[in-house]
């Protein structure tokens, strides 16, 4: 069976007449295998797989005020502030979803949004965002339409945070995530991401990820812009190709819990991804050299320790530092010891494996 959009588009809803709120937490995600390049619509061009994060949140209040007009309306605070930056991606957000959720066009909304991650790491918090506004507009939804199942309502939540950031479709659920269809995923979608349905190896519970905070500057070039970039790019195709057969890969290594190959397979994906950045046209770099230096130093311990530690990147210079938790002692040691030099202010967050949203 194939799922098309207007299977999630809400017709049948009633209006509230006082007003209320929810609040729901949403993590982070770390992609293994990544996704770079898109179509219309927030069609990824490859299908990807992450780890979602446990202790990387964003926690979003939604207040809900019914409105005579119609239409889209809303007030946005970050930590009880106004945050008038936000504004912008919050608003393509209403508009992209409002098809699907006409019922948001009755209400005022008021969000409130504040992260666990500290405010200054500079991390990216557009996928947990994202992820926990959804949340909380499929709440909503519960309250105001027929009932629909569990699995219907999860895999909304996560087709409209993929309207407002792609990756943030992967972080409504857990532990693993696959979002994009690909003939190794049954029931893959392009529309939202599906929880990966396969047997996991138990090296795999509890996988930790330590993020170095390698630069907390804006970036150069926004993920939005590189995505744009894999339009007419000379490798594109045979990248997209690459990412369905890491992905039939990964399947294989998370179920025999190959480490090997595992780590072969992330820092492979992890250095193409920022290969198609610097071969794109025009091209560019996130790496800094402290990013260079934390590879080195992680591959020169590898080797000495026979640990099985190895990095993944995403679109920009911060290192994600992956390993089994049965090695956390000796990792988070050489991190503290030998990697948060190479950190701004020397931080650097200790994270694992999670499993989505939660309702506060
Ligand atoms: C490199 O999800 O931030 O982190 O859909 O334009 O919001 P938009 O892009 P975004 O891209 C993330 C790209 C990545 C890889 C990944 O998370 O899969």
């Amino acid at each position: 069976m194939t799922t098309t959009l207007n299977t999630y588009k809400t017709t049948d809803f009633k209006k509230l007449e006082t007003k209320g709120s929810f609040t729901y937490s949403a993590p982070s995600n770390i992609a293994l295998v990544k996704y770079w390049g898109k179509k219309e619509n927030q069609i990824p061009a490859n299908p990807s797989l992450s780890f979602t994060l446990n202790h990387c949140k964003t926690i979003t209040t939604l207040q809900f005020e019914p409105k005579s007009e119609k239409g889209i309306s809303f007030d946005l605070l970050f930590e009880g502030q106004p945050k008038e930056s936000f504004r912008p991606k919050i608003q393509k957000y209403f508009e992209r979803i409002q098809d699907l959720c006409p019922y948001i066009l009755d209400y005022h909304f008021t969000i409130n949004t504040k992260n666990t991650f500290p405010h200054s790491s500079g991390i990216a918090s557009s996928a947990s965002g994202m992820a926990a506004l959804s949340a909380n507009i499929i709440a909503l939804e519960k309250m105001i339409s027929t009932d629909k199942k569990e699995a219907y309502y999860n895999e909304k939540a996560s087709l409209l945070a993929r309207l407002g950031s792609g990756s943030a479709c992967r972080s409504i659920k857990g532990n693993i995530v696959v979002w994009g269809e690909t003939e190794s995923i049954e029931n893959s979608s392009d529309l939202f991401g599906v929880e990966f349905p396969y047997e996991v190896h138990s090296i795999f519970e509890n996988y930790q990820d330590t993020i170095l905070l390698v630069d907390k500057g804006e970036k150069q070039v926004s993920s939005t812009v590189g995505h744009e970039l894999m339009h007419n790019h000379p490798f594109a195709q045979q990248r997209f190709e690459q990412a369905h057969e890491n992905i039939e890969q990964l399947k294989a290594i998370l179920k025999s819990g190959d480490l090997e190959q595992f780590m072969a397979l992330v820092e492979s994906e992890a250095l193409t991804l920022h290969a198609m950045m610097m071969t794109s046209m025009p091209y560019f770099i996130l790496m800094k050299p402290n990013t260079l230096e934390i590879i080195q130093q992680l591959w020169k311990f590898r080797q000495e320790t026979k640990i099985p530690v190895c990095f993944t990147l995403d679109a920009g210079a911060n290192v994600h530092i992956l390993y089994p938790e049965k090695y956390k002692k000796e990792v988070q040691d050489f991190i503290e010891n030998q990697l948060s030099v190479y950190c701004q202010n020397g931080q650097f967050i200790n994270d694992e494996m999670g499993f989505g949203i939660m309702e506060l």
